[in-house]
């Protein structure tokens, strides 16, 4: 089912800090900061030659890594996102096998653009799984 890993992402609690600390400490190719209001983040990415991470900091009230950033003040990894050819059918094969979809269980488009689904952390050995079509 599951591909390449498309990226890994941390929230983090200062993101010109952290983008900051990947370009001159890590020499890394860092965005520019993205600001996705319908997902509540503001996204840098950093591109690395076999993936991406992707730096989060919570974007208004409502963001969905507001929570996260309390418990974890210093930051923390997030969840990490696979890549799958047919997210429809990754969906339907998981939810048949009994695993959980967070949500609606409809995928909606994430940071790129492409669709994706969330998995229950418990279902993963305490991991948050994206899936991403691509
Ligand atoms: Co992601």
């Amino acid at each position: 089912m599951i591909g390449k890993l498309n990226h890994i992402a941390i929230v983090v609690p200062d993101l010109t800090l952290a983008a900051n600390t990947y370009k001159s400490v890590f020499g890394a190719n860092v965005s520019d900061p993205v600001s996705l209001p319908e997902h509540g983040v503001t996204t840098v990415f950093v591109n690395l030659p076999n993936t991406k991470i992707e730096l989060l900091h919570p974007l208004g009230d409502g963001s969905p890594i507001k929570k996260f950033l309390d418990r974890n003040a210093s930051g923390g990894i997030h969840h990490i996102c696979y890549e799958v050819q047919n997210i429809i059918k990754s969906r339907d094969k998981l939810l048949g096998d009994g695993y959980r979809i967070l949500g609606d269980h409809e995928p909606s488009v994430g940071a790129h653009g492409k669709p994706v689904i969330f998995l229950h952390p418990k279902d993963f050995f305490g991991t948050l799984i994206e899936l991403e079509e691509i």
